[in-house]
Order: C-alpha cells, then structure tokens, then sequence
C-alpha cells in the first residue's frame, strides 16, 4: 500500500491523538510528503507536532482546529494546501466525540453541538477540500463513522444518528463524485483503545491498538473500500444490522448492552 501514499499530502482532522495521531505516523513511515494534524487540543497539537517534525523534519503541520466552525476548518485546509504546495490528495474527516448521555438528558443545544462536531466537521471539510482536490485531478476524502451507525447502542444516541448521518453522507457522495476520481470511504475503525474511553472509564478488553486501526484503516482506503471495517466483530454488526434473520439477536444483544451500561459498565 506504500505507493498510495508515497510523497502524498495528508490532513487530518483529531490528528493529535488515538485513531487520528496514529493515523499520522503511519502516513509518514508510509512516505507520506506532507501530513497536517488539525485539532482543537493545543497543548497536545504543540506536543505530537514537535515529535513528529523531529521525526520527519519539514513534512509536518500543527494547525489548531475546530471543526465545528466553518470559518476555522476553511481555513485550516488553506493553510494544509499551502503547506502540500497546492496539494491535498487525502483529507481524514477522524475528529469526533463519543457524546454519552441518557436520552432523556439531552437538550436541543446537545443534539446540535453533536451534529455540529460529528457531522458538520466533516462536511465544512469536504466542502473546503473539494476545490482544491479538483484541481488537482483527485483525491481521497475518508469520513470516520463507527459500528454504531449499524448497531446503535443506548446512552449513545446522539452519536449512534451522527455516525449514521455521516455513513449516508459519504455513501451518497462516493458516487456523485466518483466520476471526478474523487474518492469517499467510510471508515469504521474497530473498538479501539484511545482517550475517547477516558470518560467511561478506560476501553473494553477488546479494543484493539490505535496503530492497529489505523493500518487497517489505510489498507482498505489504498483498496479504494466503500467502507472499510477494520474488526470482525464490527463487520458481524454490520451484516447483521438489517438482515431479517439476525434481528432477534441483534435484539438480544443491543438490550444487553443497554442494560448493563445503565448499571454503569463499559460494554459495546
Ligand atoms: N476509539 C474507538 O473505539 C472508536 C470507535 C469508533 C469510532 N471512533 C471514532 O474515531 C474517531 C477518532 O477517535 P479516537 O478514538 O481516536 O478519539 P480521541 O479522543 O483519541 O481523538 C479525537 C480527537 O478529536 C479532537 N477533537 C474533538 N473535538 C474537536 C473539534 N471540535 N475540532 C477539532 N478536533 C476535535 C480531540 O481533541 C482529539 O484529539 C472519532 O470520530 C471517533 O468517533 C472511535
């Protein structure tokens, strides 16, 4: 898969850490020529920039982020395509939330600042990138979802609609763009041991390693996947997601979880 990314621009957004920062490291032993990490965490964008510079001197750029504020990610993408000079051949839409809370929690701002950083910050990115993509002739836009968009899970559904959103999002541009050799890939990227856990209280055993992710991540995004699975376990959801035998398990399965994160337990 070297050749897909050898002396290519890369940016991505949630890049200073888990999925994303993993994400960037790979990009780089790979030969990436230029990888930006956009990110709202200053102290950890300043921290994992250094490294990596120190590392691959020249070819990195910390740009402080929010994506949920259009003005702030069109402008990181200018500064991105300035710093691949003129380039941006893969734009990672990986920053992202877990938002967990009980239903009957949730306001309305809630559910917009879920949409806002879930959905939104990868459609600002799109909407940036896409000039700058067709000029060049292509490109690759990967939008992280999670297997909860196909297995929705209690005390999550502000993340269990946003990731659903942003399947159908790039599904449905996958093919209106497709035509400009402009690529769109979901990435589903496993139960994976990152920050993101923090708050719950650390990942399940499961979870698998961010840098495990991410290869498997880049692996299907060289093989141009419409959405690439990185786990088993999150491909056996999605199969059984809609399949008509399977609901009364999926059934079985989703009420569990639902039970035993409402005792306070960290399952998927
Ligand atoms: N870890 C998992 O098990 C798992 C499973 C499925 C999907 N995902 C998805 O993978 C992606 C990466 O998650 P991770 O596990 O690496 O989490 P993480 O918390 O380690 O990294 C997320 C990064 O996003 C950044 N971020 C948050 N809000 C932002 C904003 N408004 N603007 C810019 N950056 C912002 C954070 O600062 C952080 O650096 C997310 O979209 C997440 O939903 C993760």
């Amino acid at each position: 898969m070297k050749e897909y990314y050898e002396d290519k621009v890369a940016v991505v957004t949630g890049g200073a850490s888990g999925i994303g920062l993993a994400l960037c490291e790979l990009l780089l032993s790979l030969g990436a020529g230029a990888v930006v990490l956009a990110d709202l965490n200053a102290e950890k964008l300043k921290a994992e920039t250094a490294r990596l510079d120190g590392a691959y001197p020249g070819k990195v750029l910390g740009i402080q982020t929010d994506v949920t504020k259009q003005h702030s990610v069109a402008s990181m993408i200018a500064q991105a395509a300035e710093f691949g000079g003129g380039r941006i051949d893969f734009l990672f839409n990986n920053a992202g939330l877990a938002l967990v809370k009980p239903f009957d929690e949730t306001t309305d701002e809630d559910w917009k600042f879920a949409f806002d950083v879930n959905f939104y910050g990868a459609l600002y990115g799109i909407r940036a990138v896409l000039p700058v993509m067709r000029s060049q002739g292509g490109g690759h836009i990967a939008n992280t979802a999670s297997g909860i968009a196909f297995a929705p899970m209690a005390l999550q559904s502000m993340y269990s609609a946003t990731k659903a959103a942003l399947v159908g999002l790039t599904g449905s541009l996958r093919y209106e763009f497709w035509d400009e050799n402009i690529r769109f890939s979901t990435v589903i990227p496993g139960t994976v041991a990152t920050p993101i856990w923090d708050k719950a209280g650390g990942a399940p055993e499961s979870a698998i390693t961010p840098q495990e992710s991410a290869r498997g991540i880049l692996r299907g995004l060289a093989a141009n996947e419409r959405v690439i699975i990185v786990t088993d376990a999150d491909r056996e959801g999605a199969i059984n997601a809609f399949r008509p035998e399977a609901a009364e398990g999926m059934d079985q399965y989703l009420l569990n979880v639902a039970r035993q994160r409402r005792e306070g337990k960290t399952v998927v």
